[in-house]
């Protein structure tokens, strides 16, 4: 069939919305008709080159949800109508990775650049002009319809608005995780979240959910500060300096329980700040990412403080499992989801979205299709 989708030619470049050919689903796939899918960073990052796709043009896209409006033959567990957020990581739930309960680290997620079928490689879902079109996080949720594994896909509630649900398929589940399971988070901890946007948002609210005693957010831009509060956070302060202050005033000056690194650009200055304000034994959560190599802490500094650096991929969660329990959080109203959109996008101004998230200007922008 043919499909409205936003491919990008080439790295650094621009969303262009153009008619691309979509295969019909095959076993284990499903043709979905999406409904929203929010602006994550992670996207922004193949804008400017500092992410590249295995293949180009790639379609973008990776926090979306969607009615099913077809199922692939011999294919088990969807049925046409019912309602889906994706997993940009795929879970097989067979890996060494998904059978400990670390499905976000399934083997499968190291396809998730390359943009072709997880389980056959070099053969893709979308074409353009004759010519393969990758997927981004295998699912391409900036198309009005898009065919993905039924590995990426997680069946939800009707009930649930799907123009909110879809931020779960990221941003929430990361940021949230990051707090709550990577941290992890306890009750009295002072907890510091590096960078304001879509998903260090939900790192706040997931340590405020938590029990931290004091969240403390970071973030250059007024309107991410004053968004903090609102979501949890204590205090919010422009600098890594002003935070460490009044974490280690809190703390016998011994600095915070955790730093959380939610930055656009994530670069190793960053983790190196985060390194410097958490306490003795305390946890650099490192969430963003960005393309510098090497981070300049004092290697003394992380031995004999035994301070630890814990890398979060989606949250450290497995999305087949906290997908549901994130939005029946939603659902019970302990979780904010609608206060998360600060503008919606057709598909047309997918480029426009992206500058109003450079800019500073939302913390989350969320395309929503007809
Ligand atoms: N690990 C994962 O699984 C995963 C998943 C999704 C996104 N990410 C990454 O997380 C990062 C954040 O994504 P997002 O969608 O929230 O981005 P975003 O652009 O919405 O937010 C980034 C925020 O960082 C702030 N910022 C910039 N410089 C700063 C500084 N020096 N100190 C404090 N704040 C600063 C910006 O003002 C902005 O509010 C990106 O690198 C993204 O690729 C990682
Ligand atoms: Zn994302
Ligand atoms: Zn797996």
């Amino acid at each position: 069939m043919k499909t409205q989708a936003a491919v990008m030619r080439q790295s650094p470049g621009l969303w262009e919305t153009v008619e691309v050919d979509l295969d019909e689903p095959r076993q284990d796939e499903v043709l979905v008709k999406v409904v929203a899918s929010g602006l994550c960073h992670s996207d922004a990052h193949l804008m400017v080159g500092d992410m590249l796709s295995g293949t180009y043009p790639i379609c973008g896209g990776h926090e979306g949800a969607g009615v099913i409006e077809q199922v692939g033959p011999n294919t088990s567990g969807f049925q046409v109508g019912d309602h889906v957020v994706f997993s940009f990581i795929p879970g097989c739930g067979r890996c060494r990775w998904c059978a400990a309960g670390m499905q976000n680290l399934c083997d499968y997620g190291s396809r998730i650049l390359e943009g072709d079928r997880i389980t056959e490689h070099g053969s893709f879902r979308m074409q353009l002009d004759g010519k393969p079109v990758a997927q981004m996080g295998g699912i391409s949720t900036f198309s009005q319809y898009t065919t993905a594994s039924t590995l990426s896909t997680v069946k939800v509630p009707k009930e649930i608005p799907l123009d909110k649900a879809c931020l779960v398929g990221c941003g929430v589940a990361t940021g949230w995780g990051s707090a709550v399971v990577a941290g992890p988070v306890r009750p009295g901890d002072t907890v510091i979240v590096m960078g304001i946007g879509g998903v260090g948002i939900n790192a706040v609210q997931g340590a405020a959910h938590a029990g931290a005693s004091h969240v403390i957010a970071v973030d250059p831009v007024e309107f991410k500060r004053d968004k903090a509060k609102e979501f949890g956070a204590t205090e919010s302060y422009a600098s890594m300096e002003e935070a460490t202050e009044v974490a280690r005033s809190y703390t016998n000056g011994q600095g915070a329980d955790i730093a959380i690194v939610t930055v656009g650009v994530t670069t190793g200055e960053h983790v190196a700040q985060a390194h410097t304000a958490i306490r003795k034994a305390g946890t650099v959560v490192v969430t963003g990412g960005g393309p510098t190599v090497g981070i300049p802490i004092p290697v003394v500094e992380l031995a004999m403080m035994q301070k630890r650096l814990q890398g979060a991929l989606y949250g450290m969660l497995s999305p087949s499992a906290d997908i549901l329990k994130l939005l029946r959080l939603y659902q019970e109203g302990s979780l904010k989801l609608d206060e998360l959109v600060t503008r919606t996008y057709t598909l047309d101004q997918v480029n426009e979205g992206f500058a109003d998230m450079l800019a500073g200007r939302n913390l989350r922008g969320v395309i929503v299709f007809d």
